[in-house]
């Protein structure tokens, strides 16, 4: 009875250690605050992997910069320190030029087009390039709404923009973009821009209608330019360390629940678009309806300047009429 009960227990404990070195937890890393719809396709991708691989896989979501900035989440995923993220492309764009094609200005004109571009078969080519030139796997794209212009003081034409301290995301296509309208394009991290808005370090800010609205920067502005002048993408992303050791059926079904959820994102921009401009006209500040037009010749000076991406960019453009 004894020997039985020793030989139970020893079962029992190599069954506990089995299944404690069979378990992995995964993270995953963002700079988006815990109510955007970023972070909470990370949080449900999350639930749903769980479920799906009986507990073998537990996610837990950091936040709001909590890893740190992205370019430096973008090396714990080179080094494998972190196992995924969920970043800009704007990010990724600093370090593969041909992402920057996805900023070309009026591109896509609302969220509908922007779904058709990033699901395309040419947006996907962008993701297989990942491996090879910075060591992540693309697992899908995502992305915020598009990109509108909040001014702290009243403004009514495109000339009171020269010479304005803009807040931008720190990446190339978009401090190209503001540079070409004489505007003068200041590089502010999302986690400053309340702050920059508040004490004068920043006169406008480029931003899109969910964190206006969410993160309240319309309440320390007079005028919105509702503008819708670039998309703003994101991308789900694997450390190549981390992909490279998993099993393959693993690997098949963290990517099939990456762009399940990825594609919520998309889906969640393109039915809310409507709503947050309603919300954003009820707003006791002046709107300026603005289209390509407003922006003079900095829409089309910007693609002669990113002539070099003018393949991927006519690509891109084609997707929108075509649904490539
Ligand atoms: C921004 O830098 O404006 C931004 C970053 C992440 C999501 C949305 C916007």
């Amino acid at each position: 009875m004894v020997v039985l009960a020793r030989l139970l227990s020893v079962i029992l404990l190599a069954n506990c250690v089995a299944s404690v070195v069979s378990a992995k937890t995964l993270r995953l890393g963002l700079i988006t605050p815990p109510s955007h719809t970023w972070t909470q396709a990370a949080i449900n991708f999350g639930k749903e992997l769980e479920e799906e691989s009986d507990g073998v896989y537990t996610l837990y979501v950091y936040p709001s910069r909590q890893l740190g900035n992205e370019a430096q989440m973008l090396q714990l995923l080179q080094t494998g320190a972190l196992d995924l993220a969920i970043l800009t492309a704007a990010e990724v764009s600093n370090r593969v030029p041909e992402f920057g094609a996805l900023y070309t200005p009026y591109l896509a004109q609302n969220m509908e087009q922007v779904s058709r571009v990033l699901r395309s078969s040419v947006a996907n080519r962008l993701l297989e390039k990942l491996p090879e030139e910075i060591g992540v796997v693309g697992l899908g794209f995502g992305a915020a709404g598009m990109r509108q212009i909040l001014s702290k003081r009243s403004i009514d034409t495109a000339d009171q923009m020269i010479g304005k301290k803009l807040r931008i995301t720190p990446f190339t296509p978009i401090k190209d973009f503001y540079r070409l309208t004489g505007a003068a394009p200041t590089p502010v991290p999302l986690a400053s821009v309340y702050e920059a808005l508040a004490n004068g370090q920043i006169d406008m800010l480029d931003m899109d209608l969910e964190l206006i609205l969410k993160l309240k920067y319309h309440e320390l502005a007079e005028t919105l330019i509702l503008s819708n002048h670039m998309m703003f993408p994101s991308v789900a992303m694997m450390s190549g360390r981390v992909w490279g050791s998993m099993p393959e059926q693993d690997r098949v079904m963290i990517e099939r629940l990456m762009r399940k959820h990825m594609g919520w994102i998309l889906d969640t921009a393109e039915l809310e678009e409507q709503g947050w401009e309603q919300q954003a006209r009820s707003l006791d500040i002046s709107i300026i309806d603005a289209g390509p037009e407003f922006f003079g010749a900095a829409v089309t000076s910007w693609e002669s300047a990113w002539h070099g991406q003018a393949q991927i960019i006519r690509d891109l453009k084609n997707t929108v009429e075509k649904g490539l």
